[in-house]
């Protein structure tokens, strides 16, 4: 089988942490965050993974070399010269994707779930249209693609990207199967398979969609890469996953906690509910962290507070300095002993001498 995932451009949405790393390279979970995908869908039987990208993708390259012999699967890289948007790159990929007549996957590549791409093939053959979206429902419809019904269905009788009105709350998950065939309603240029590719298939009667079991989170900015988190966090607790850390640990608090092995931690440190703490990360006495992501080398000293925060690769908070509401810190960043960081994102490599008070971009 085969699969494309549109990686898109740097991710500007997740800055300061994209202005060091491409998106999906930003460990989520302890792990870049494709290779949640990579991993998934090797796991579904995909030999072939497309990875469309708009920029050089060198420092990707490089790292996802490693992961072709782990997954035993093929990694191409289909390089954009000008963004294609969202149908543009199954066009430009047309010769893995069609290599033979099996349906492909697509993925956007912000969303994560327990991706179910075994039971969404299955799904796809049995009901014969053309292309299979995944569904999830959300609370607020209008930041996604929303798909009407038709009665008593799996056929979707409507898809409408970004609805100004209320239309439904079931959406795009960011996850497909089409067959080969779509590839023939798209042509190369910039064009988007939400707004053009998706209603045509709609009007031909062939497109379905595939209810998703479980969380769903788009993590493609701060304040939802957070919340996707600990959704990430609560369904590996829910299949008691060897991965996370021990609750009889001294300084576990409230569990969902996934802490590198490699980590320092002081037992007297209090760590959780909703926390990740990277490879070689130092952790000092009386530090209390809560729901917040901090990754690898960085230096969390003695009795600092972080909450709701991602603390960058490298970076050190001080003696009792207070980092919290969506605050995030860049790579080598330094926030001073005592000093209160209120939703501040600080761009990489510098050093935060005096409060800040209200949410505000550091540069
Ligand atoms: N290769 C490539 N080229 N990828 C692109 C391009 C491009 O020009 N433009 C966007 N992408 C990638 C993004 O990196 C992302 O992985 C995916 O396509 C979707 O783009 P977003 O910019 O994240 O779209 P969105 O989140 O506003 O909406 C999309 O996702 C929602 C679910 O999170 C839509 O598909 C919605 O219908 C959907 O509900
Ligand atoms: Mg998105």
């Amino acid at each position: 089988m085969k699969g494309l995932i549109l990686v898109g451009g740097y991710g500007t949405r997740l800055r300061p942490l994209t202005l060091t790393l491409p998106k999906p390279l930003v460990e989520f979970g302890n792990r870049p965050m494709i290779l949640h995908q990579v991993e998934s869908l090797a796991a579904a039987g995909v030999k072939d993974i497309v990875l469309a990208v708009n920029y050089r993708p060198e420092v990707m390259v490089a790292t996802l070399k490693k992961y072709e012999e782990e997954y035993g699967v093929n990694i191409t890289f289909s390089v954009e010269t000008e963004p294609l948007g969202t149908a543009g790159p199954l066009k430009l990929a047309e010769d893995i994707l069609k290599k033979d007549d099996s349906p492909f996957f697509v993925l956007n590549s912000d969303i994560i779930c327990d991706y179910p791409f075994a039971e969404l093939a299955e799904f796809h053959k049995a009901h014969g249209g053309e292309g299979t979206i995944v569904a999830t429902k959300v609370d607020e419809p209008s930041k996604y693609g929303v798909i009407v019904h038709k009665p008593e269905s799996s056929q979707i009788d409507r898809f409408v990207e970004k609805p100004v009105e209320f239309v439904g709350n079931r959406i795009n998950a960011g996850i497909y199967i089409l067959n080969p065939s779509v590839i023939d309603l798209i042509e190369l240029r910039p064009t988007s398979i939400e707004k053009e590719t998706f209603p045509k298939l709609c009007e031909r009667g062939s497109l379905h969609s595939f209810d998703l079991e479980g969380y769903w989170m788009d993590v493609g900015q701060p304040k939802d890469f957070l919340s996707g988190t600990c959704l990430y966090l609560t369904s590996l607790a829910k299949k008691n996953s060897k991965l996370l850390t021990a609750t009889s640990e001294p300084f576990v608090q409230g569990g969902n906690v996934l802490i590198d092995p490699t980590a320092k931690i002081s037992p007297e440190a209090k760590i959780g509910p909703n926390v990740v703490i990277g490879p070689n990360v130092t952790v000092g006495a009386g530090a209390r962290l809560s729901r917040s992501v901090v990754l690898s080398n960085a230096n969390i000293k003695p009795h600092a507070y972080v909450k709701n925060s991602i603390i960058g690769w490298n970076s050190t908070v001080g003696r009792w300095a207070r980092v919290e509401n969506v605050s995030v810190l860049g790579d080598d960043v330094e926030v001073k002993d005592e000093i209160y960081v209120n939703g501040g994102r600080v761009l990489p490599h510098k050093t935060i001498a005096g409060n800040v008070e209200k949410p505000e971009i550091i540069m």
